[in-house]
């Protein structure tokens, strides 16, 4: 028999988990009996539980209720004091479901290539940490991220998983590894058993097969529109999407396919601002910004970027909130003076 710890809720004081665990019973019962005698009951402790954990679930309400959307916005919230690791078990798990449900907030998300970093990120709170092909770039010293295999995502992946992070892991799936349907749902299931828990690809209508593919086997999955990286080379440059009319259609098609496909969200790199405020309008899953302006749901940064621990290469769109290298640089020196 298993017995549910307060603390396995992660949320607050004895009486808020405790309202939380009711609220978790009454569902499961509620569930299992199907009656809707139940259902004003269950509603009536669900509701306030959710409010405490800060998610605002409308479709628990009145006439939109459904019990499966009931059972998935709630069980990922609570399930870890009915689990057997008890204590350890991270209550709060940030799913791809969760992020899909933050349309219209401000999600923020960052690169973590490492155990070190993934920790870091988790402990503040982003809720997305992206295991980008990035890497290449700026841990590996490749010029683009085109030279990035499979191997190489698997073993960063592997190490940011170590982590065990409460925010939603998601991987690249490096070039050319997504080109059939077949490579695309054997890559991106790699990734998953390496610890990831979506992927993300480059690409909208033309990758719409094997996005669809990589859904269909279960993988969250991650959309990536506007300046793609991997075609860097093809397109000579990292250049703004969007200025043109025919960009601003192309992006606006893709965009609608990708989440009419079930992306739960899509990452909107270096699209002209006013074309990323489109799309964050018109279509239904949060769009994560880089280098798109301020109008997106969401805003990602390869976290380098942000720390100035690559300073070689700065981004024009990315402001720094540390000089990370200079002080490194610093330490050093006075380390080397002192021995
Ligand atoms: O690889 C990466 O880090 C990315 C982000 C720039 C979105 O794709």
């Amino acid at each position: 028999m298993l017995l549910p710890s307060w603390e396995g809720l992660g949320v607050g004081s004895g009486a808020q988990c405790a309202q939380n665990i009711r609220g978790s019973l009454f569902l499961a019962l509620c569930t299992l009996r199907r009656e809707r005698v139940f259902r004003a009951r269950c509603v009536e402790y669900i509701l306030p539980s959710l409010q405490l954990l800060e998610v605002n679930w409308p479709s628990l309400r009145g006439s939109n209720f459904s019990w499966r959307a009931a059972r998935e916005a709630y069980f990922p919230l609570v399930a870890g004091a009915f689990r057997p690791e008890g204590l350890a078990v991270n209550a709060t798990k940030v799913t791809a479901e969760m992020i899909r449900r933050m349309k219209g907030q401000k999600i923020p998300a960052l690169t973590a290539y490492d155990y070190p970093m993934a920790k870091l990120l988790d402990e503040i709170g982003v809720p997305l940490i992206l295991v980008g092909d990035s890497l290449g770039m700026v841990v590996l010293g490749y010029p683009d991220t085109t030279r990035v295999t499979m191997s190489e995502m698997e073993h960063h992946v592997r190490a940011a998983a170590r982590a065990k992070p409460k925010a939603l892991l998601v991987a690249d799936l490096p070039y050319r590894s997504y080109e059939t349907v077949e490579d695309a749902v054997a890559n991106a299931r790699r990734l998953v058993a390496a610890g990831a828990e979506a992927v993300k690809a480059e690409g909208g209508r033309q990758i719409l097969d094997p996005v669809r593919a990589i859904i269909a086997a279960g993988i969250p999955f991650l959309g990536h529109l506007g300046m793609l990286p991997q075609s860097v080379r093809e397109e000579g440059g990292y250049h703004v999407k969007g200025k043109v009319e025919s960009e601003r259609e192309m992006l606006l098609a893709d965009a609608l396919a990708l989440a009419d496909a079930g992306a739960f969200a899509i990452v909107l790199e270096l699209v002209s601002p006013p074309v990323a405020q489109e799309l964050t309008q018109k279509i239904h899953v949060p769009t994560i910004g880089i280098g798109s302006g301020p109008d997106c749901d969401g805003q990602i940064l390869v976290t380098t970027d942000l720390l100035g621990t690559f300073p070689w290469f700065t981004p024009k769109f990315v402001k720094p909130r540390l000089n990370a290298a200079d002080q490194m640089r610093a330490a050093i020196e006075e380390w080397k003076k002192s021995i």
